[in-house]
This record gives C-alpha cells, structure tokens and sequence, in this order.
C-alpha cells in the first residue's frame, strides 16, 4: 500500500461502534423486546446486529426465535424498540465519546482533512447533539438520507460527494464486517476499529481511534 501518500483528503467515520459505544445500549433495548416475545437473545447475537439497519436487526432477532409477523407488526416492535433505545441515547453526555476521537478529528482537520459522518442510524442527529458534535464534521450522512444499507456503498459515496472529495481520496474508519465491505465497495481505505479476526477485509485494523494520529494514516495511504 505504498505510493499512495498525501492522496488521503477525507476521514469518514461511522458512528455506532467507532465514535461512541451505542451497541451496549442497541442490546438492551433489543433484550427487552426479545424477553417479551419470548426470543432467547444474547449479547453475542447482538454482535450480528452491529451496522445493519433498524428493521434488518428486528428480522434477525425474529429468525432467531422462528418468529413470523407482518409488516405493520414489524414497524410497531421496531418502534418500540427505539423507544427505549432513546432512554438511554436521552441521557448520553460527551463523557461517552470514545477515548481519541476528538483528538484525532482535530488532528485530521488541522492538517487539512476533511472529515465527515457516515452512519446507518435513523438516530445520528439526537446522538451527535447529546455528544456536543453536532457541527464537527464537514458533512453527515445517516440512516435518514439513503436508501440502501450498508454494505452497499451508498453512505460514503454521498458523504464524499458532499465533501467534494473523490472515494479514492477518502479513507472509513468502520467497526462492522458490513460498514468494512460498504467502505470497499465504494473505492475507499477502510481502518477497521475492532478485532482483527472479525475485520479481516479491512486495509489495517485498529483498536480504537485512540492508536490513530496523522502519520499513522499517512502510512496506511
Ligand atoms: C448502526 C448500528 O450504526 O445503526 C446498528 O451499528 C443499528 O446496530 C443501526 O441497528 C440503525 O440504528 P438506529 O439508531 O437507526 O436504530
Ligand atoms: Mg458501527
């Protein structure tokens, strides 16, 4: 991955997973519908719910309990679901943003990097205000502004182009095997913020955004 440097013009960063650690809230409130269908669900079954869609997440845990309902059931649990999920994102405050990130942010924009968002959740706006993030970035893209989910490439190739940015300039910070392969897809770096055994599709794999500084990423480009 040499003969690449200074091409890296944008960061993008999902949100759920790599900025903040939403999955613990994500989980309770999935259990507490899932108790209440009867669904046995654990947190390693939540890890399958980690960058996929609101309703996609429902349909998993439904499978998981042999569970067939309608549609307009379906939207009501979803519903509830978030409902729930919001007491927590309710009570969030800038303490929960993830050790690094900002520090990094900052770092990137200094050197003149654009920055931008790109996350599946419907939830993003609420979250990065709660977090005090809300005019950080150049640009946000979230679940409320694309249609097609991630792994589809959709998401990154909207935030790079409201960044006036070419996808091979752009490199994704992404916790998710589906957010990893979008970031690919759309002709993009992708740093996977996780586990290496679970990311194994990601250029380089980091820990947290804690690692990450600019000469890091001048390396990884
Ligand atoms: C992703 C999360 O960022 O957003 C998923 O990783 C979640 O777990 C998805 O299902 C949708 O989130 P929301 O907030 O729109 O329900
Ligand atoms: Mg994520």
């Amino acid at each position: 991955m040499t003969g690449r440097n200074n091409m890296i013009k944008a960061s993008i960063f999902d949100l759920d997973g790599v900025l903040v650690d939403t999955a613990k809230y994500h989980f309770l409130a999935w259990k507490r519908l899932a108790d209440q269908l009867g669904i046995y669900f654990t947190e390693k079954d939540n890890e399958r719910l980690k960058g996929v869609s609101r309703l996609e997440s429902l349909e998993i845990i439904l499978d998981l309990g042999g569970l067939k309902i309608d549609n307009v059931q379906k939207i009501k649990y979803a519903d509830l679901k978030n409902k729930w999920y919001l007491e927590y994102i309710n009570e969030m405050t800038p303490d929960e943003i993830l050790p690094g990130s900002l520090k990094f942010i900052y770092e990137l924009k200094d050197a003149g990097i654009k920055t931008a968002l790109g996350s599946a959740s419907r939830n993003t706006p609420l979250i990065l205000k709660r977090l005090g993030m809300n005019s950080l970035f150049d640009a946000v893209v979230d679940g409320n502004m694309v249609k097609r989910a991630k792994p589809d490439p959709e998401v990154f190739l909207v935030a790079a182009r409201l960044m006036n940015i070419e996808p091979a300039n752009c490199v994704v910070f992404e916790d998710a095997v589906a957010g990893v392969r979008a970031a690919l897809n759309a002709g993009m770096l992708c740093v996977g913020v996780g586990s290496e055994e679970v990311l194994t599709e990601a250029n380089v794999v980091i820990s947290g955004l804690y690692e990450m500084n600019i000469w890091k990423l001048e390396e990884i480009g």
